[in-house]
C-alpha cells in the first residue's frame, strides 16, 4: 500500500512560512497540510487563505487543507480559490456536512471528512462514499505538540473496515497529531494509509530522511493489525 506524508506547516517558524513549505516539498513530502483554526471550534487561531494562496504560489505539491471551523462551509469558496488541493472539514462541524462535502466535490478538489477523539468512528461512516479522505485526530484539534492519543487505533481500523466492506478501495485513511516514528507504524497496522506530521518533522536535523523512514515503515507494516480480531 502506498503511504503519504505531510508536514503540517503549524510546526514551521511562522517567520518564514514560505520556506517551510519549500522544505517540506524539497524533503519529498508527498502534500503540504495546512491548518486552518477559527478561535472558535477550536481555542486557537491560526492561518488563513493568504497562507494558502502563498502556498499555492511558492510549492508545486498538493495543499491539503484542515479546516478547523465551526462554519466550514462559509470558507470552501475562499479556500478554493486560494488554491487548496483537498479540503477537510469536521464531522462535528455546525453545518449541512453533505452539502459541504458536495460543494467541495463540484470544485474539482479532493475532500476529506475529520473526527475528533472523542467522536465514535461510525459517525463518518455515511460520508465515506462521498469524499477522497477521513482524517482521525489522534490529539484534541487546535495546537501542535501534543502527545498521540492511542483510542485512534481501534478507530482508524473500524474506518478501514468499513470502507473495504463498501469496496472503497482507494480511500486516504489519514492521522493528525502526536505522529513521529513509532505512533506512525502503530496507526499503519490499523489501516491508516496518510500521516501528518508537524513537530517531529519540523524539529527533525534532517526531515528528508525522516519522511523517507517514515514512509518505508508505514508501507511494511501497513494493514498488519487488520488481521486480528
Ligand atoms: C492540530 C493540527 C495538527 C498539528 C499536528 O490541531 O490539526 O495538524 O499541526 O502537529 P503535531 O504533529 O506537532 O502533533
Ligand atoms: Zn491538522
Amino acid at each position: 500500500m502506498k503511504t503519504y506524508i505531510l508536514p503540517s506547516l503549524l510546526a514551521a517558524d511562522f517567520g518564514n512560512l514560505a520556506g517551510g513549505a519549500v522544505l517540506a516539498e524539497k524533503s519529498g513530502a508527498d502534500e503540504l497540510h495546512l491548518d486552518i483554526m477559527d478561535g472558535h471550534f477550536v481555542p486557537n487561531i491560526s492561518m488563513g487563505p493568504d497562507v494558502v494562496q502563498m502556498s499555492t504560489n511558492t510549492i508545486s505539491i498538493p495543499r491539503n487543507v484542515h479546516l478547523m471551523l465551526t462554519y466550514p462551509d462559509k470558507y470552501v469558496e475562499k479556500f478554493a480559490d486560494a488554491g487548496a488541493s483537498s479540503i477537510q472539514i469536521h464531522v462535528e462541524a455546525d453545518c449541512d456536512i453533505k452539502a459541504c462535502l458536495e460543494d467541495i466535490n463540484q470544485r474539482g478538489i479532493k475532500s476529506g471528512i475529520t473526527i475528533n477523539p472523542d467522536t465514535a468512528a461510525d459517525a463518518v461512516f455515511e460520508y465515506l462514499p462521498l469524499v477522497d479522505e477521513v482524517l482521525c485526530m489522534s490529539v484534541h484539534p487546535g495546537y501542535g505538540g501534543q502527545s498521540f492519543m492511542p483510542n485512534v487505533l481501534p478507530k482508524l481500523k473500524a474506518i478501514r473496515l468499513k470502507a473495504n466492506e463498501l469496496g472503497l478501495d482507494d480511500l486516504r485513511i489519514m492521522v493528525d497529531g502526536g505522529i513521529n516514528r513509532e505512533t506512525a507504524v502503530e496507526c499503519a497496522r490499523m489501516g491508516a494509509n496518510a500521516f501528518v506530521a508537524g513537530t517531529f518533522l519540523f524539529k527533525s536535523d534532517d526531515m528528508a530522511e525522516e519522511i523517507e523512514n517514515l514512509r518505508k515503515s508505514t508501507e511494511l507494516d501497513y494493514g498488519k493489525g487488520l488481521l486480528t480480531t
